[in-house]
């Protein structure tokens, strides 16, 4: 249902400061709205702007209710969803329903000793004077923090500050689809479910035997009845249909498809991050380690096959704020910047899925040149430094492996011109904010007065998804071909688009019977048996 949209994700803290404070708000994306909207996107993801400490990012939410004063408030929000919708467009807010921050009111009244609210939580006993397992947090540290006051442990996947709510209790629950409600009657277009994959965890607590303790919580049966309950007790209620996207944390093909089926008895579709963990050394992310194109390729390829035969909802994508600068990343950001950003794009957007693009891709922003280690900001950023210091690395090996994995680099300031601050805002001090000194050639200002920018390559990519069915329906194929190209074909009635992609840096033979005057696309001017480094092409016939 939703692959004909475009989504483009915001983080609004490093957007646009439209109120000149320093950092960006609610505010800054309505003042930005045109800008999207002459992009072609069709939905706008918003990072979380709720209530929060921004311990992580907005992602500690203290209160469900509230926007927080630094992001706006109610009206303000209000008045961008009106704004967006005159312009044709929806807001998707982004719930965090895993876990609340400690500063909320549910776990404050927890933490002073009210059963019920501690049933809103996992508090346990320690056992022998230890945590209840041995289970390690995504950010470092045990999974488990003890509160000397109550004797008792609760558990956080993920930091501290953000302890993880108990799902199997009923007024738990009720409480969600309380929140839910609410903001489908203030008008959100749609919502994204963050790491709703751990929702479920198990009734026995035991010690895991050689993992961090994900086997216990990721994926667990129960998890899909908890999709059914808010589907049909909330997201069903709308007046149109909600665009609902699960971002699942190390997830399986086969979970992940159940819970994007065609019926939307769960989610509309699901944002999966194995094509991206290819620069992992032994699937674990902080250390140093070239991507592996191969893998790259191949998991991009065994996904929208299985997506297809299961006919579940997917997403496009290469970026978003947990991750580096794909460009960076996969691509070329010096000598083929411009060509490897097109490249990417093309590659990825014209498969089948629902297409997610992150601030600042579409004008090929990229990573920031860290010389320091105390230059990081992000609390995961900051956590793993500690990490690996603490493992025996030296400081040289720990910046090395930050400026590769961190995902500060996707949260700096976004580069809307060459004057003072990027246009980020009128001059005000950034509040925490990294802005990359490459904002004075890459900008949206230098790249909208050229013809042949990154960003008219992004506006052509997503007209040609509009107005192609082929890319919307189509069935997608693809060739046999060396490991540098990725080729596939899209697929409709009597009419095929062909994609033929160089991911690499070499020039690579491609012989093939497809005609030069049924190039649609191309990220250079010509095209003859061969595809210059990271060339892109695009065809299409008729037979
Ligand atoms: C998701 C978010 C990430 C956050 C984590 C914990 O993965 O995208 O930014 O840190 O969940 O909420």
């Amino acid at each position: 249902m939703f692959n004909d949209k475009i989504v483009y994700q915001v983080f609004p803290k490093t957007f646009y400061d439209a109120k000149n404070t320093g950092a960006g708000q609610l505010a800054g994306v309505t003042a930005k709205l045109d800008y999207l909207k002459e992009l072609g996107i069709d939905y706008i993801w918003i990072s979380p702007f709720f209530k929060s400490d921004f311990v992580d990012g907005g992602y500690d939410v203290i209160d469900y209710y509230q926007i927080d004063p630094s992001m706006g408030d109610e009206k303000e929000l209000a008045n961008l969803i009106k704004e967006a919708d005159n312009k044709g467009m929806k807001i998707i807010m982004d719930m965090v329903l895993n876990h609340t921050s400690t500063k909320s009111a549910w776990f404050q009244a927890a933490l002073k000793g009210d059963k019920y609210y501690q049933d809103f939580y996992f508090f346990k006993k320690p056992v022998n004077n230890q945590p209840p397992t041995n289970w390690l947090s995504k950010f470092g540290g045990s999974a488990w923090e003890y509160v000397e006051k109550l004797d008792m442990y609760y558990l956080h996947v993920f930091s501290k500050e953000q302890a993880d709510l108990n799902w199997a209790n009923p007024e738990v629950q009720k409480e969600i689809l309380k929140v839910l409600n609410y903001w489908i009657a203030k008008g959100a277009g749609g919502f994204r479910f963050d790491v709703c994959n751990l929702y479920g965890k198990p009734e026995v607590f035991e010690d895991s035997i050689n993992s961090d303790g994900r086997e216990f919580y990721t994926d667990s049966e129960i998890n899909e009845k908890y999709f059914e309950i808010i589907n049909k007790l909330a997201l069903k209620k709308a007046s149109e249909p909600l665009l609902t996207v699960g971002e699942l944390s190390s997830t399986s093909k086969e979970k992940a498809a159940n819970y994007a089926q065609e019926d939307y008895s769960q989610l509309s579709m699901i944002f999966n991050f194995h094509h991206l963990k290819v620069d992992f050394k032994n699937n674990q992310k902080w250390n140093l380690c070239d991507v592996d194109f191969k893998k790259f390729k191949d998991l991009l390829i065994e996904w929208q096959l299985y997506f297809q035969e299961r006919k579940s909802g997917h997403t496009l994508f290469l970026n978003n704020h947990d991750q580096p600068r794909a460009i960076s990343r996969f691509g070329n950001d010096n000598k083929y910047w411009k060509e490897s950003a097109k490249m990417l794009a093309a590659l990825v957007q014209l498969m089948k899925g629902t297409v997610f693009i992150y601030q600042g891709e579409e004008i090929g922003m990229t990573n920031y040149p860290f010389e320091s280690l105390d230059d990081f900001i992000d609390s995961e950023s900051v956590g793993q430094i500690k990490a690996l210091i603490k493992a025996g690395n030296s400081e040289d090996l720990t910046l090395k492996i930050m400026k590769q994995k961190s995902r500060d680099h996707s949260r700096t300031a976004m580069q809307w011109s060459g004057k003072t601050n990027a246009g980020f805002n009128q001059g005000q001090k950034l509040d925490k904010i990294l802005l990359n000194p490459n904002y004075k050639t890459i900008n949206v200002v230098s790249q909208k007065n050229d013809s042949d920018s990154i960003l008219k390559f992004y506006q052509d990519l997503i007209k040609l998804r509009k107005n192609n069915l082929e890319i919307i329906d189509g069935v997608i194929r693809f060739l046999q071909t060396s490991d540098e190209i990725i080729a596939y074909e899209r697929i409709l009635e009597s009419s095929k688009i062909t994609v033929v992609a160089n991911i690499s840096v070499k020039e690579v033979n491609f012989k093939t019977d497809l005609k030069s005057e049924k190039i649609i696309l191309n990220n250079y001017t010509d095209f003859n048996q061969k595809l210059k480094p990271y060339q892109v092409v695009v065809f299409k016939e008729s037979y």
